[in-house]
């Protein structure tokens, strides 16, 4: 006969009762405790109930859980016995292979900015902006959707779809959720648009967004960098010559709060844009995460609105709702739709349609609409905040772009800082900036840093911007 597990149930607080998750916890401690307790019963639920003084359906609620947590099993009639552990430290060890020789090394930066106090670099929005709450009510509401826990669709979940259609129409662009694409973050829509090229070739700004330009040298395009400078705009003859000799098939741009610069495209831009790519001819791939930030809601045509259903659209709600949602969107055409569906399906078959659900539910509700209006002003704060701190405390020689809101602009420092050896100083207060060396094609012609001002809160942009122009002052005493 196997011998029972001793359980000794602790509850935290004096008073309390017994709960059936401390059951869990103790047998799951008990079992711990006692390496070789493989095989041991689990006391009777009638048993344990009167040794605990709780109602047996307390005890039975616990036993179910351990069960599907695969910590115990059950054999009918003779009672609950635990498993063994697995240890896998324990296996002999075989020599493994060889790393294989194709994987190309990481570039991604070594060691983690989260550590840091206030970091700077970041383009994400300061949790305490975002509407946790309801998202939770969103997704226990959909949990109960008759058949959601087994359906999924790879071109995305169709009531999403309408709700994006809706909300991209607004937006001045006709759109059918026919031709709309649920995408993992529109970092997932870049990828799929770069995976269905057939000319795999492409252009972007340069500094470029330096995920993008990574995942494209992953993908092994060919990558153009149009050099633009956020103080003086887009050279226009300068990209059509580079144009003209690349002839990607694809341009890259982000319309609003280019990543790193801040830089939004103006309308005269953008037409003379459009107007290069029917010239050359390239198909324009429009990344329009900006959008949403722009402050109360201003309205700035896309390209897709000027250009016409050739130009892919590209948008996310992983910024300005939920870093975790990671749910972005990609807008095709009639002619489009097809490849890039297929360019997705091969890659996941399809993503979670729990999230997608919830997430429709959220703009059904009409949350994202309330909450944007709230953040747009939220933002517009910390942008006039970080303006006036700039002006207040940068030396003499730093200047920075102005966007107009958004999450983040341009700071251009004096020829003599090293921006490496600021980077290093910034450390020692626990503040983190990024030169952005890794957006650049080559050696970068501009010479700063992206600073992020929607992550941080008011009181630590308050905190470390004057600590930040003290660093920039002392770098500069020092040539
Ligand atoms: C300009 C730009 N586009 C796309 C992305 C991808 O973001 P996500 O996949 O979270 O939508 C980012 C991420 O920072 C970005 O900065």
């Amino acid at each position: 006969m196997n011998p029972y597990l001793r359980v000794n149930v602790e509850v935290d607080q004096p008073g309390r009762g017994v709960r059936s998750s401390d059951i869990v916890l103790a047998v799951l401690r008990a079992a711990k405790r006692q390496p070789q307790s493989a095989g041991f019963r689990l006391p009777p639920v009638r048993i344990l109930a009167h040794q605990l003084g709780v109602s047996k359906n307390t005890v039975a609620a616990a036993y179910d859980e351990l069960i599907a947590r695969g910590a115990v099993d059950s054999v009918p009639r003779r009672g609950i016995f635990l498993c063994g552990a697995s240890h896998p430290s324990d296996a002999p060890r075989a020599a493994g292979p060889p790393n294989p020789r194709f994987l190309a090394p990481s570039m991604a930066p070594q060691g983690s900015a989260a550590k840091l106090g206030v970091d700077l670099s970041r383009v994400f929005i300061d949790p305490a902006l975002l509407p946790r709450d309801q998202l939770a009510v969103c997704f226990r509401s959909v949990l109960r959707l008759p058949g959601i826990h087994t359906f999924y669709d790879a071109q995305g979940y169709p009531p999403l779809r309408y709700a994006i259609a809706e909300r991209v129409r607004r937006r001045g662009i006709p759109a059918r959720a026919e031709h709309v694409i649920i995408t993992t973050g529109s970092q997932q829509a870049l990828d799929i648009a770069c995976r269905a090229l057939v000319d795999k070739s492409i252009a972007t700004e340069n500094p470029a967004y330096a995920l993008g330009k990574r995942l494209f040298e992953m993908n092994g395009l060919r990558v153009t960098g149009l050099a633009f400078d956020p103080f003086q705009g887009i050279d226009l003859p300068a990209w059509s010559r580079q144009l003209r000799a690349a002839k990607p098939s694809l341009l890259y741009l982000t319309t609003n709060f280019q990543n790193p610069t801040g830089y939004s495209l103006s309308t005269e831009e953008s037409a003379r844009i459009l107007a290069l790519a029917n010239e050359i001819p390239m198909g324009i791939l429009e990344d329009d995460w900006g959008s949403d930030m722009l402050p109360f809601s201003e309205y700035r045509p896309p390209l897709r609105a000027l250009g016409g259903s050739n130009v892919l659209y590209m948008n996310s709600f992983t910024k300005k709702l939920l870093p975790a949602i990671r749910i972005g969107y990609l807008l095709a055409n009639d002619q489009t739709v097809g490849a890039l569906v297929e360019a997705k399906r091969v890659s996941t078959l399809g993503n979670p349609t729990l999230m997608e659900a919830a997430l429709s539910e959220f703009l059904d509700r009409g949350y994202y609409d309330v909450h944007l209006k709230r953040l747009q002003a939220s933002l517009d704060e910390r942008y006039q905040l970080c303006l006036q701190l700039l002006r207040q405390h940068m030396p003499d020689g730093v200047q920075w772009t102005t966007p107009g809101g958004g999450p983040l602009l341009w700071v251009k420092l004096p020829s003599q800082v090293d921006v490496t050896h600021l980077q290093r100083r910034l450390r020692s207060h626990r503040i983190n900036i990024d030169s952005s060396s890794a957006s650049f094609f080559g050696t970068p012609h501009l010479h700063g840093f992206k600073l992020g001002y929607a992550f941080p809160t008011p009181r630590e942009l308050g905190d470390s911007i004057p600590k930040l122009a003290r660093a920039i002052q002392a770098e500069m005493e020092l040539s």
